[in-house]
Order: C-alpha cells, then sequence, then structure tokens
C-alpha cells in the first residue's frame, strides 16, 4: 500500500497523566507504558511497516528527579530481557539511537547484545531513542564534519545537507514519514528535528497508555488521506531544483 508510512516516529507521552488520573504513582503509568509500546511494535509489524522509532527518553529527561530516572533505566533493562527473544524470534532489527556515556555499563552492554543479536534480522526495525537529543544528533554530526575539516580532507565550503544528512543517526534508514504525539502536547520536544522536515505530524490527546490498535488505524488512516508534497506543486511535472 503506497499510502503506508515506510517510517513511523511517536513520541510516547502522557504516562505521568494517565497514572495521576488513576491516584497512581508515576511509576505505574510508566509500566503501562511498556505495554503500549509492546503493542504498537506488534501492530506495526503486523502492518508491515518498515520503521518504527519510539521516543523513550530525551537528553532533557535527566532533568527529571533521580528516582524517576533509575526507574525508568530499570524498566528499559527488563524490558530489553525480557522482550529481545520475542522480537528476534518475529525477525525483528533492534538499535537504539542516542547517547549512551550516561548509561551504567550493565545497560550499555546488554544495548550492545541485543543489536548484535538482532542485526542481521530483515523484518521491521525497531529504532529505540534513549538519551536522544535532535539537538545531540545534528551536534555529533558537525563535529564530524568539523574533524575532517581539521584534517584537512574537507573544506567547509564543499559542506552540503546531504553531508549532515549522512552522518546523522540511522543515516541508511528512510526519514520518518508520519510522527504522532500522544498526551495532547503540540510540541516536537527536541525528536528528530533534521529527520522531521518533511514528516506528516499528528497529535492525539490520547494518553501513551491508553493508545491502543485502534489509536494507531485512525493516526494511518489520517495519514494515507495527506497530500506530501515537498514544496512542489502536484497540478506540474517535478522540475529540477537549478
Ligand atoms: C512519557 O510520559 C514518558 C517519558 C518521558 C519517559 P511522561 O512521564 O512525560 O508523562 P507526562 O507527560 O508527565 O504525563
Ligand atoms: C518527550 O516527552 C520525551 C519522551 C516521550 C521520551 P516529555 O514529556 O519529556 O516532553 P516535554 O517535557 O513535555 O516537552
Ligand atoms: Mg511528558
Amino acid at each position: 500500500m503506497a499510502s503506508l508510512p515506510q517510517h513511523l516516529a511517536i513520541i510516547m507521552d502522557g504516562n505521568g497523566r494517565w497514572a495521576k488520573k488513576r491516584l497512581m504513582p508515576r511509576i505505574a503509568g510508566h509500566r503501562a507504558g511498556v505495554e503500549a509500546a509492546r503493542q504498537v511494535v506488534k501492530n506495526c509489524a503486523k502492518r508491515n511497516i518498515k520503521v518504527l522509532s519510539l521516543f523513550a527518553f530525551s537528553s532533557e529527561n535527566w532533568r527529571r528527579p533521580p528516582q524517576e530516572v533509575s526507574y525508568l533505566m530499570k524498566l528499559f533493562l527488563t524490558g530489553l530481557e525480557r522482550e529481545v527473544s520475542m522480537l528476534h524470534e518475529n525477525n525483528i532489527q533492534l538499535r537504539f539511537i542516542g547517547d549512551r556515556v550516561r548509561f551504567s555499563e550493565h545497560l550499555r552492554k546488554k544495548i550492545a547484545e541485543v543489536e548484535s543479536l538482532t542485526r542481521a534480522n530483515t523484518g521491521m526495525v525497531l529504532l529505540i531513542a534513549v538519551d536522544y537529543g535532535g539537538q545531540w544528533d545534528i551536534c555529533q554530526a558537525v563535529r564530524q564534519l568539523t574533524q575532517e575539516v581539521e584534517a584537512g580532507q574537507l573544506k567547509s565550503a564543499a559542506i552540503t545537507p546531504e553531508m549532515i544528512s549522512e552522518r546523522l543517526s540511522f543515516a541508511d534508514l528512510p526519514h520518518p514519514d508520519l510522527f504522532i504525539r500522544t498526551s495532547g502536547e503540540f510540541r516536537i520536544s527536541n525528536f528528530m528535528l533534521w529527520q522531521l522536515a518533511y514528516s506528516e505530524l499528528y497529535f492525539t490527546p490520547t494518553l501513551w497508555p491508553d493508545f491502543d490498535e485502534s489509536e494507531l488505524e485512525n493516526a494511518l488512516k489520517d495519514y494515507a488521506s495527506r497530500d506530501r508534497r515537498y514544496g512542489a506543486r502536484h497540478d506540474l511535472p517535478l522540475k529540477s531544483e537549478k
């Protein structure tokens, strides 16, 4: 189906408010959020979506209380340990994007382990963004380019948008076609700033733990009705830029 997004990127937001509404601690919301994530992975794989990205922890989420941060880290670790064989059996390739330096040695090891276990899988790519920020991503790409300039391998005047693109995380994968944010917030919160340039944006008031298969279906239907023009005109044949 041409109108199915190849790459779906989701900001899974609203766990805290979901718990608060039920007079439960925030961590119960995060736990329910993991369950919703498991369901969306299953439902996207079933629909043959090529790439699913989930924003699990932003560069800015370190600003949260240490107890919440360490609970989230614990959830990643237990989630990885519990889910990896199911993902592997379903031919899903698991990848992580983000800065790993602040993670514990144990978590870094686990991430490397599941990445290498699932590397050769040819099904859906599940991209988990942890300690990820769009500004961090652009910054690390710029750092690579400036190193090449310093080494005399590149002239700064020769730098093109494509060269930046090639040095970003997941440069081998298509940019998101559809971006979903739950919980009624209308912002990007430093997610894939560069890669979202021409993504279709979809916002829903549903809190992440309540995002079920029918919610996904609604978003996909909405996407199928969008007219993606990329700055051009559909009533005329596409012209080259120069
Ligand atoms: C999203 O839920 C999960 C993370 C950011 C890790 P929140 O924890 O942000 O929930 P709200 O936005 O406070 O409801
Ligand atoms: C964005 O949600 C990050 C994740 C869902 C991982 P936040 O809840 O951190 O975003 P803000 O603070 O409302 O912008
Ligand atoms: Mg939030």
